[in-house]
């Protein structure tokens, strides 16, 4: 089936040499501007960080032919991105099933997602249901992906939040109040759209490591400089409470000496301003450490907060700016900072 502009919709991924080819012109340019343009809620989405990302890749030439982004959850970096052109192709990837499954569904099967979304039923004894449900396909599990993540607090899937508006539904806030089906719909259209004119070239569901192994093996046909890879991994501190996959500090150290030894390509890394953080990266040759503030808002919740950040990227160039302060590398845990 085709979307209402006429865009014939894309059934699978698509083969890794329509890197090569630019994409199709989109029709739903008006989407990709709004600042919310995923369906997900997500826990640590990185939607203030965008700007300063898409300011540092567009500061390097060559423009990337593809951004890879692994650890995807609510993939909002990846979808406005390429709906800003800053990149042409891209790849989404998450171990976790259910995220890989809506992403996947939702580029390549977004006709069946939507008028599945619309059967639904939002109740308290459905989301009782969906959470104890075990889906085997792909499709359900996009479905459950969707349901919880739109009806629980603070849209985590995995652990013990409960659903938006209590058991009891006393909230002003009901079950169904971040549901809307509309918007919904039209965000769901929009990853179609970034999958059927070429942009979205396939969804993997993967664990860091693997991904960054296709991505050589795959797209080895590439220059090295013409590949980013955007990564945003679990939180330091947080990330039990938020995700069913979260790492310990070896897996944190694991990932900085594959991106210092291993990664041949172009890379951006984002993380909570952390000890631990600081010490893995400041310094190490090649990279750059800038610190962020800005202000934050957690999915689900009504307080405005400033969140400190790091960004961690081997991007040669880096231009001033004052969204960002450059970190002394013989010095990280100082406050003082290089301007
Ligand atoms: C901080 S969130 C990403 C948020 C995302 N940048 C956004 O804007 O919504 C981290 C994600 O990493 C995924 N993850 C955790 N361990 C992973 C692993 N070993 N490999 C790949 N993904 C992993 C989690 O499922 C989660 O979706």
């Amino acid at each position: 089936m085709d979307n209402k502009r006429g865009v014939a919709r894309r059934r699978s991924p698509w083969p890794p040499d329509a890197a090569l080819d630019k994409p199709q012109p989109l029709g739903d340019q008006a989407l990709f501007s709004h600042s919310v343009i995923s369906p997900l809620r997500y826990p640590g989405a990185k939607r203030q960080l965008v700007p300063v990302i898409e300011g540092l890749i567009v500061a390097n030439i060559p423009p990337p032919r593809l951004l890879v982004e692994p650890f995807c959850g609510g993939a909002t970096t990846t979808l406005r991105l390429l709906g800003a052109g800053v990149a042409e192709h891209g790849i989404l990837a998450d171990v976790d099933p259910l995220v890989a499954a809506f992403w996947k569904t939702a580029a390549f099967d977004a006709s069946w997602l939507i008028t599945s979304m619309h059967e639904l039923k939002v109740t308290v004894e459905e989301w009782d249901r969906w959470r104890a449900a075990r889906p085997r396909s792909r499709r359900d599990r996009a479905l459950k992906c969707l349901f919880l993540n739109r009806t629980t607090f603070s849209g985590i899937l995995h652990g013990r939040a409960g659903p938006i508006g209590g058991r009891a539904q006393r909230s002003k806030y009901k079950i169904d109040c971040r549901f809307g089906l509309d918007g919904l719909t039209r965000r769901i259209n929009g990853v179609a759209e970034l999958a059927s004119t070429g942009r979205v070239l396939d969804v993997w569901q993967a664990d860091w490591r693997t991904t960054l192994q296709r991505v050589s093996e795959r797209f080895g046909f590439l220059q090295d400089h013409e590949v980013v890879i955007y990564l945003d991994p679990p939180y330091v501190d947080k990330a039990p409470w938020l995700y069913e996959w979260s790492f310990d500090s070896e897996e944190h150290g694991d990932l900085a000496s594959a991106l210092l030894k291993d990664v041949k390509h172009r890379w951006l890394l984002s993380y909570d301003d952390h000890g631990a953080v600081r010490d893995l990266y400041c310094g190490q040759p090649g990279q750059t450490t800038l610190h962020v503030s800005h202000r934050y808002t957690a999915a689900g919740s009504e307080k405005r907060t400033v969140k400190d950040e790091l960004l961690v990227t081997n991007l040669p160039s880096i231009p001033a700016s004052d969204r960002y302060r450059v970190l002394d590398p013989q010095n990280p845990t100082n406050q003082a900072l290089l301007d």
